[in-house]
């Protein structure tokens, strides 16, 4: 399983021969301008909440590239309104896709789009493609139901954990999730991006360390093979 760090949230997940884009907001995100566009073929595209900081390119890439929506029941139906290919799940829902099975599983944030349409429940998804076991946290707050991910579906291999307080959990809170996932290697996201969420990389990367943990705070492009 290859994943690229496209800024904020957003990644490009290749596996199977098929490449899944995760929460796209790159057109928007100043951070975000040597991410080429174009060099992007999602067959996928799986969104975790409404927020416009996760869905901003979902509409265009989707379009242009007739890849699939995958998310909940609110955010696919929207999208399947103006005639895109979806696939809506819901909470504690897994579905087998030919690249593997994804799990939508709890998330506690918010979910609506810009122009106020409800954008349901905000999940998390764990991806599981027989080989690696991929958990993507989603916003959330640090939630005693991430102790039921590797209880239920197995311990994690690698987990994206949103580090940047004020909107999500911090630092501390996603070391906390890594552990109550089983997982010691973590990526970290929704960081820097807006003045609210600048983190000190030394500090977070030392409070990782000392807890054991391996934290990628990756470069925008970067590609990490797992
Ligand atoms: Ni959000
Ligand atoms: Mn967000």
């Amino acid at each position: 399983m290859k994943i690229q760090f496209l800024g904020h949230a957003c990644f490009y997940i290749t596996t199977k021969g098929r490449n899944i884009l995760v929460d796209p907001f790159i057109s928007g995100n100043d951070q975000a301008s040597s991410v080429k566009m174009d060099e992007l073929k999602p067959d996928y595209i799986l969104l975790t909440h409404a927020h416009q900081d996760h869905v901003l390119d979902a509409e265009d890439l989707a379009k242009k590239h007739q890849a699939q929506i995958i998310s909940n029941h609110e955010i696919a139906t929207y999208y399947g309104d103006k005639g895109l290919d979806t696939h809506g799940m819901n909470t504690g829902g897994t579905y087998g896709f030919d690249f593997g099975k994804v799990t939508c599983v709890v998330a506690h944030h918010s979910s609506v789009f810009d122009d106020g349409t409800y954008g349901g429940n905000p999940n998390g998804y764990i991806i599981d493609d027989g080989q690696k076991r991929l958990y993507i946290a989603g916003d959330t707050a640090l939630t005693y139901d991430m102790k039921l991910i590797p209880e239920f579906y197995g311990a994690v291999d690698v987990a994206i954990l949103p580090v940047g307080d004020n909107f999500t959990m911090d630092y501390k809170a996603a070391a906390k999730a890594a552990d109550f996932v089983q997982c010691k290697e973590i990526i970290g996201c929704h960081y820097d991006t807006f003045p609210p969420i600048k983190i000190d990389h030394q500090q977070v990367q030392k409070y990782f360390e000392e807890q054991g943990l391996n934290l990628l705070l990756a470069d925008i492009g970067a590609t990490k093979e797992y």
